[in-house]
């Protein structure tokens, strides 16, 4: 793109407003100037520092000591008097869990809980997360046209999720309107109004998540990674504290679900826009692994993440107090030139697509990234294989405003069900 004056920057940054217009429509695209020019900058309309060049996210990432996970988990927008009263009225009390946590409380608790995630013991979860998946195809393959939102990417990650954390699926239903209310009030920018309702559905989740782990605590022998985290609760409680476990139990339910159906409705858009790849994966599965993880970098599902400085430091020669917030724009990062080829181009070839930051960098990297991974890819693996001629619909495209979780709430696709393979093809 063309680059501007310079006497413009100051007025690029003052005006810089992650719930506005642009960077709700292409964060990457809306940062390209500062990624240009001034990469790391001041935005007083929310008084974070943002940081935009592949590079800098990185060292941030690498250094947290000195920038610290703490405000991860903060609202952006801070809540009104009246939904603080609504919030203390639930006994809301959410603090730290993982990703917000310090050293060397941080990585004590994730040593003793990180078995579950290694590889070696994901691979049990493939079949259920296939037959989760395969039910759902069954269930349109039918009839032509789908919201492929409703119809799966939203209930199959939340399915596996539940599964993997042993939390009983019972409340389904309610869970969903949990988890956009955690979503607004953590990243969103709601109206004063808008707190009130908001609050009450947060004040719900945390009970909610009390009540789980009661119901969980009678069951000593239960599988799931929760299962495991109230045990050591149990053996070490001062490095899996109560706190930890009823904060954890909110938070990884949005951690594991939201983040994995927003990434795989990304990737289905951005494969069906983007034709040839889409009939590329199709003629040849093997391609799919690489796929998913260009469409990680091109379409993450997590835009921007945060940290707060511990001391004076400098980021690529700006200065920084002590206190300082920063917003770090994976988006942008993932789509820097100085890192990544013609980076605004999506390449289900290129060699180091698996560089992106959508999974976080460091100590804190994000411990389900195999499971997210897994899921997208037997998804590919599936709708491929038996919707070869899936297009995408006309429609238009709502995002939930805010400045980290991001992915369309509906994707409408349609196909011809009397070419379905498996019709012609028994
Ligand atoms: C942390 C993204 C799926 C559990 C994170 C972080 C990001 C992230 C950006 C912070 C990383 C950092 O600070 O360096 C994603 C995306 C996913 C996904 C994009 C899907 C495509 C999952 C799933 C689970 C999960 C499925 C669990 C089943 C966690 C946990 C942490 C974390 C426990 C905290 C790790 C720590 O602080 O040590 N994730 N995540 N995530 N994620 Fe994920």
């Amino acid at each position: 793109g063309a680059q501007m004056p310079d006497a413009d920057l100051p007025m690029m940054a003052d005006s810089f407003d992650p719930f506005d217009g642009p960077y709700q429509l292409d964060p990457a695209e809306a940062l390209r100037w500062s990624r240009d020019q001034l990469p790391v900058f001041y935005a007083p309309k929310l008084g974070y520092w943002v940081v935009s060049r592949y590079d800098d996210i990185k060292a941030v990432f690498r250094d947290n000591i000195l920038f610290s996970p703490k405000n991860v988990l903060e609202k952006i927008t801070p809540a009104t008097p009246d939904a603080m009263e609504i919030l203390k009225s639930y006994d809301y009390a959410m603090n730290r869990t993982m990703v917000n946590e310090d050293e060397p409380a941080h990585m004590e608790r994730r040593r003793a809980l990180m078995d579950h995630f290694i590889p070696a013991n994901l691979e049990q979860h493939q079949d259920m997360i296939r037959r989760l998946t395969r039910e759902k195809i069954d269930a349109f393959i039918d009839s032509g046209r789908v919201d492929l939102v409703d119809a799966m990417l939203y209930e199959v990650p939340l399915l596996v999720a539940l599964h993997f954390l042993g939390v009983p699926e019972d409340e389904i239903a309610t869970l969903r309107t949990f988890s956009v209310a955690h979503s607004v009030n953590t990243w969103g920018k709601p109206s004063d109004e808008k707190q009130i309702a908001v609050a009450h559905d947060v004040g719900r989740f945390w009970q909610y998540a009390g009540q789980v782990i009661e119901k969980m605590r009678q069951q000593p022998d239960g599988t799931g990674w929760m299962h495991h985290t109230i045990r050591m609760n149990q053996e070490i409680p001062e490095v899996v504290t109560d706190s930890y476990v009823h904060s954890m139990m909110m938070a990884i339910i949005v951690a594991a679900h939201e983040t994995t159906s927003l990434a795989s409705t990304n990737m289905f858009k951005t494969l069906l826009t983007n034709r040839q790849a889409w009939d590329d994966i199709c003629a040849d599965p093997s391609l799919i692994p690489n796929a998913v993880e260009e469409c990680l970098r091109y379409a993450g599902s997590i835009v921007a993440w945060r940290r707060q400085t511990t001391a004076p430091t400098t980021l690529n020669g700006i200065d920084l107090p002590e206190g300082a917030k920063l917003l770090i724009v994976q988006a942008s990062g993932n789509q820097d030139d100085r890192h990544f080829e013609d980076a605004a181009t999506f390449d289900i070839y290129r060699d180091n697509a698996v560089d992106h930051l959508t999974f976080g960098y460091g100590a804190h990297q994000c411990m389900g990234k195999n499971i997210g991974r897994m899921e997208m890819r037997i998804f590919l693996e599936e709708m491929t294989r038996r919707l070869p001629h899936l297009r995408l619909a006309e429609q238009e495209f709502t995002y939930l405003p805010n400045t980290s979780f991001r992915g369309p709430d509906h994707l409408w696709v349609e196909w011809n069900p009397a070419q379905n393979p498996e019709r012609i093809t028994p």
